[in-house]
């Protein structure tokens, strides 16, 4: 009896490696569908499934930047195809679960929007400067400095386009990011809270306040409690000029990791 529990023991180890190998053996390094006929069906897959996050031409909205060519969880073949197959846990990125070829059709498409990335006009020092005086710092973090109730931006023009950039300052609600929805609700003193949701089980709740202090609620205790699809940032239409606002975009736009960043695309 012993001997055949061990037995069987041992084939589940064997059959779960194989299954194990199976997964991490199964994607190839290179994409294997490249053709004209690959990225016109990795194309309509793409509006389809994937324009309504990304973008009609993968110019990035709610989802990220596409077509800058350069990825913020992995620019290999095999990186796009594990992350559009298993998604991007912690987001809103789903992992989708089509065949291989169709999702090799996919990254092709994808590969065919990189366009070489211009440096949008506007002058990003001064640009620098319109940032620290309008308060951003105050919630974002740019390498290692500032406040933290929005976003890092220490890598934002890597994976956003000038256009969204622009958006974001001048129109925050149009595209947040559930992360940042916020929960609003009166808590057993009546006291009115507004803030994001950290953490929930069936009988509590976290919440990260607007001045970033964490408190946990007995749900049961919570009242008149909704979620509000806007952003916290506020807008800058209109307390910017033009001017300012495209200095800023350029300034965003350096933002990345150093390697994308050749000193030739600054002039
Ligand atoms: C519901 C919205 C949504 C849909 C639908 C969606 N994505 Fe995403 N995707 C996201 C978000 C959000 C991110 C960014 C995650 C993060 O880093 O915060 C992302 C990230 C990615 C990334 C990684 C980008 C990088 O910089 O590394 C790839 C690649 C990607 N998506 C491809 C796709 C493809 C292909 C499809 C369609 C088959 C798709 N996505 C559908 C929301 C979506
Ligand atoms: C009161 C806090 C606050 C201030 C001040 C603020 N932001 Fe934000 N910002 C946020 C929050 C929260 C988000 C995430 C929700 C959203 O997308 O609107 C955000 C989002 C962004 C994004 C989008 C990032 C992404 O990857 O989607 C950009 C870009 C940005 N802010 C730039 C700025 C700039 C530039 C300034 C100053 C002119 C600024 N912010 C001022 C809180 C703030």
């Amino acid at each position: 009896m012993r001997t055949l529990v061990i037995l069987f023991a041992t084939f589940l180890f064997a059959a779960a490696a194989a299954a194990q190998s199976d997964l991490t053996n199964a994607i190839p390094e290179h994409n294997p569908r490249t053709s004209a006929a690959d990225v016109a069906a990795g194309r309509e897959t793409f509006h389809s499934h994937c324009s309504p996050c990304h973008g009609y031409n993968g110019e990035g909205g709610i989802g990220a930047n596409l077509a800058a060519g350069y990825f913020y969880h992995g620019s290999t073949d095999d990186d796009l195809y594990r992350n559009i197959t298993q998604g991007i846990p912690g987001t809103e990125m789903p992992g989708l679960f089509y065949n291989g070829d169709r999702v090799w059709q996919i990254v092709a498409f994808i590969r065919s929007l990189h366009q070489p990335d211009v440096k949008p006009p506007g002058d990003a020092a001064r640009g620098a400067a319109v940032y620290k005086s309008s308060g951003c710092a105050g919630c974002h973090r740019v390498n290692g400095a500032g406040g933290s109730l929005g976003p890092d931006l220490s890598d934002v023009g890597g994976f956003r386009s000038a256009a969204y950039l622009k958006e974001s300052v001048l129109t925050p609600d149009a595209s947040v990011p559930r992360k940042y929805w916020i929960a609003s609700f009166d808590d057993a003193s009546g006291q009115h809270v507004r803030g994001f949701v950290q953490n929930e089980d069936t009988y509590t709740i976290q919440i990260v306040d607007l001045k970033m202090q964490l408190h946990s609620y007995d749900k049961s205790s919570l009242k008149n409690f909704r979620i509000e699809k806007k952003s916290a940032m506020p807008s800058y239409s209109g307390r910017l000029t033009d001017e300012q606002v495209q200095d800023l975009v350029a300034y965003l736009w350096t933002l990345r990791p150093s390697e994308t960043l050749s000193s030739e695309k600054l002039r």
